[in-house]
């Protein structure tokens, strides 16, 4: 396979109005849950990205008529709880992580057997996390050693409901349990240890079903299920991606003279840690035009440029911004003096080990970036004083957060194997170049 090139020029300013694409998260779940619905589900602002392709692909080979995306727009013809059909080969994940632990849930449900396969970085991220309470409930799944992908699993008609509390703040865990439950006989309960995204709650309940959720004491919440319902086909808007949005908060944050407005931005509450973590290093950031869309909070985030403080992260915000450290490390370099992260060991079962690839990133670049366990301790303020050539390792969030670094920088950067941004982020060069971002794509 070629590799895609970014070559970052040093500095610049983000100045304008810009539209990220659509959520990843929701995208993946509106195809999931419009498929099992009785009833055609519209879908407006769906993702084109590889991973939320894959989760659409899957579910056509499963039998589920779905047209598009065109423009963001796909249409789901629904074939309720019990229509999905065997797919005739095994199903690939591509890159995603989120296809892979949702889809084990639904397939735990059905008759038939299948097989669910991923790429070099998925291939390598844990599943035991999802065997483990699935095979509770009575599916059998084989894996290859350690729990790693590819899983084949024998779904089962008789699915038993579970009390399950997880054993990390995971919203792919508790999503998959959830969505087992709808199959399961009885009441599945599950205890989430810190608040983790709740698009599928909310969603579910969008569709019809009933979830209750109850605050069990500061962090942990129960939520609960029962099986045998069904689901109602609705519109769903996908509003964009805070995730996506991050890399621009950030790159706007820390180039001087910068002022930009990200439109339409999914500001969900379980989503907004970038925004805590980065208001409390002295950003810049204002939320406009607050409204609801189909159930999700919306804004226009609204960022200007901003000297940031280095800070100790507080550790209740880390499920709250699990996919935006990659960036935020990039702000901390940015940063003056100390930031330190703690109770982020999540971070090395990403995409790539995100602690030791981000550290080793930003060395090279010539920061002084500690990787420890479960965090990083970086102490910023210097610009990136070296020239260097980066890797992703299979990672979309590597290149595009070390494509903002290049803001504060003092020579080029470039960074190898960036083919993986189409995986959350299409058109992402073009977006970047269009607000004053100087990055450059080849073929190399
Ligand atoms: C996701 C949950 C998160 C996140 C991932 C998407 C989801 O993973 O990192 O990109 O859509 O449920 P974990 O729940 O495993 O932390």
């Amino acid at each position: 396979m070629k590799n895609l090139r970014f070559i970052v020029q040093p500095g610049g300013k983000l100045t304008g109005r810009i539209r990220v694409p659509g959520d990843k998260s929701i995208s993946h779940r509106s195809i999931m849950l419009g498929s099992l619905a009785e009833g055609v589900t519209e879908v407006t602002g769906f993702l084109e990205g590889e991973d939320a392709l894959a989760t659409l692909k899957a579910f056509q080979a499963m039998g589920v008529e779905i047209t598009g995306p065109t423009n963001g727009k796909v249409t789901i013809k629904g074939v309720g709880m019990k229509g999905l059909k065997q797919p005739v080969e095994s199903l690939n994940m591509g890159n995603s992580g989120t296809s892979m632990r949702l889809l084990s849930g639904i397939v735990a449900g059905q008759e038939f057997s299948c097989t669910l396969t991923g790429d070099a970085s998925l291939s390598k991220r844990p599943m035991k996390r999802v065997i483990d309470p699935l095979s509770l409930m009575g599916a059998k799944i084989s894996s290859q050693d350690k729990g790693l992908p590819p899983l084949t699993i024998q779904g089962s008609s008789q699915l038993k409901a579970i009390d399950y509390t997880l054993p990390m703040a995971s919203a792919q865990v508790k999503s998959c349990v959830l969505l087992a439950g709808l199959y399961a006989e009885g009441e599945t309960r599950v205890v989430e240890p810190a608040p983790t995204r709740d698009h599928t709650e909310r969603m579910l309940r969008g569709f019809g079903y009933q979830v209750e959720s109850t605050k069990l004491d500061d962090l942990a919440t129960e939520i609960r299920l029962s099986g045998g319902g069904k689901l109602t086909a609705t519109h769903i808007d996908v509003p964009s991606d805070i995730s996506s949005a991050a890399f621009f908060m950030v790159a706007a944050s820390i180039a001087p003279g910068s002022d930009l407005v990200i439109e339409h931005v999914g500001i969900n509450p379980t989503r907004t840690g970038i925004i805590d973590i980065l208001k409390l290093m002295g950003a810049d950031i204002l939320l406009e035009n607050e409204r609801e869309v189909g159930g999700e909070p919306v804004a226009d985030i609204h960022v200007r440029a901003a000297q940031l403080e280095g800070i100790v992260i507080p550790e209740h915000l880390v499920p709250l911004a699990i996919d935006e450290f990659p960036v935020l490390f990039v702000a901390a370099s940015a940063a003056q003096g100390q930031t330190i992260l703690t109770g982020a060991e999540e971070l090395r079962v990403k995409e790539s080990d995100r602690i030791q690839v981000m550290a080793d990133a930003l060395q090279a670049v010539g920061i002084d970036a500690q990787p420890t366990e479960d965090g990083m301790i970086v102490n910023g303020g210097s610009q990136l004083a070296q020239s260097a050539a980066i890797i992703s390792h299979h990672d979309h969030r590597i290149s595009m957060a070390m494509t903002v670094a290049g803001l504060r920088a003092v020579a080029p950067i470039t960074i190898d194997d960036c083919a993986n941004v189409n995986t959350s982020f299409p058109g992402f060069v073009k977006l970047a170049q269009s607000v004053g971002l100087m990055v450059a794509a080849e073929e190399a």
